[in-house]
């Protein structure tokens, strides 16, 4: 009985460091950072909590209930559920978003390999301000060498999905997660000892309604569906491996506090930084790649640490790349009827990604292209998709299709679910959508 228990538990643990390994990743540390900056800091702070309460829960625990339910990833689960083929686009616009995702994702996690490599022979002890910012563009405009890191992480990723190891990722997550919470706590510390810190708090918590424009709300929707993971499928495979006795609610809010905590650390740890050192918030995607090595500098055994946080970074970044891989490796082998067996679909897909990178690294407005389009565009149309198909699609909005799925689910708790899942969820997506085009 005892024995059962455990085993239970850890696969629970499991599967929630492992749908967090997804969630928590680049996503946090870079763009967050990047994106509130040019957003007016604690304007777009406040919409982006605002966008997490209201979508996060509904999407999470739909795409994970799709999955429980069905039983399969994003390609097959909409024809289950719902016995025809109608769906099935949805299952195409997954894979499309996910193969944009990896297109630039993966140049970021080359940026990340490269700034690694760099840190362990002491490339940036010495560097001031400008000199940083100098760096950052030599080295991401030097495309052989970038075309080679980017293709670095795809490799390993692959590598994870090729020999089926992802188990042991997961268990190696449980270590490493806890380790780069402790060591941005302690990166927090130091920075907030910084003279001129707190101005760069007052930016990132102060709320100034003014500056809340509807490009503000757009970039904070996206950032809270990339966030999370949410609106490209991922998180439906992770809910088909769920126990069945895994309650969903509560496995989701898990997600939600600990993704949305790294992304308030990743503020306090770069705004007051970026002040007492005089960079610009508004600096852009490399934002955290020129402040990162400049806290480093500031700390004891710098060497030391700013190795370890790239590290920890690099394996973040893969730990999401492993999910956003796995998508398209489930849907091109189950797209082809049986026909690509696992190992020949990690292959094309590697090898497509591997041509999206570099069209990437050679071309900088394809890299922002890619960024803006999956998480304003894309991303959001998934999510809004997947809200219709549960709350209207499937018969009795989506009760007897995927609810039941989960026995956990109280029954006051399941009505406003279903309520934000129909009209809540849906209205608000069209909402900003429209308000950010200008069209309310
Ligand atoms: N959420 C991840 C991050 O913050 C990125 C990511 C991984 C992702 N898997 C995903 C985004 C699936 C959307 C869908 O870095």
């Amino acid at each position: 009985m005892s024995e059962h228990k455990t085993t239970t538990f850890s696969s629970k643990i499991g599967l929630i460091m492992a749908a967090a390994g997804s969630a928590v990743g680049l996503g946090n540390i870079w763009k967050f950072p990047y994106i509130a900056g040019e957003n007016g800091g604690g304007a777009f702070l406040i919409v982006y909590l605002i966008c997490v309460a209201l979508f996060g829960l509904p999407l999470i625990m739909t795409e994970f209930l799709i999955g429980k339910r069905s039983g399969k990833s994003a390609y097959g689960a909409f024809q289950t559920l719902n016995g025809n083929k109608r769906w099935n686009w949805i299952s195409w616009l997954c894979m499309l978003t996910a193969f944009l995702i990896m297109g630039f994702y993966f140049v970021v996690t080359g940026w990340c390999f490269s700034y690694l490599s760099e840190a362990v022979v002491h490339v940036f002890s010495g560097l001031d301000t400008e000199a940083l910012s100098a760096h950052f563009v030599e080295v991401s405009s030097n495309m052989p060498r970038m075309v080679v890191f980017s293709i670095i992480p795809v490799v390993l990723t692959a590598a994870v999905l090729w020999f089926d190891v992802n188990k042991g990722i997961e268990r190696l997550s449980k270590i490493l997660m806890p380790l780069l919470l402790m060591m941005m706590l302690m990166m927090a510390g130091r920075v907030l000892m910084l003279d001129g810190s707190n101005i760069g708090m007052q930016f990132f918590f102060r709320f100034d309604f003014l500056k809340i424009t509807p490009t503000v709300v757009m970039e904070a929707m996206g950032q809270c569906f990339f966030s999370l993971s949410i609106g490209m499928g991922a998180l439906i495979t992770y809910g088909a491996y769920m126990p069945k006795t895994q309650n969903v609610t509560a496995t989701s809010i898990q997600v939600i506090v600990l993704d949305t905590m790294v992304a308030l650390m990743a503020g306090v740890i770069v705004f007051p930084a970026v002040f007492a050192f005089g960079f610009n918030p508004a600096e852009g995607p490399q934002l955290v790649f020129v402040v990162l090595p400049a806290i480093f500098e500031q700390m004891s055994f710098s060497w030391f640490s700013s190795v370890l946080f790239f590290a920890l970074l690099c394996i973040a970044a893969l730990t999401s790349t492993i999910s956003l891989m796995e998508v398209a490796v489930a849907f091109v082998s189950e797209a082809s009827g049986g026909k690509l067996n696992r190992h020949k679909s990690v292959l094309i897909v590697s090898g497509v990604v591997v041509v999206l990178c570099v069209l990437c690294v050679l071309q900088p407005r394809l890299f922002d292209y890619f960024d803006e389009a999956t998480a304003c565009v894309l991303m959001p149309l998934g999510a809004l998709s997947m809200s219709l198909f549960v709350g209207w699609a499937l018969p009795k909005n989506g009760e007897k299709g995927v609810i039941h799925a989960d026995k956990g689910i109280k029954r006051w708790f399941r009505k406003i679910y279903i309520f934000m899942l129909r009209w809540i969820v849906p209205a608000a997506i069209i909402v900003i959508f429209l308000n950010s085009l200008g069209l309310i």
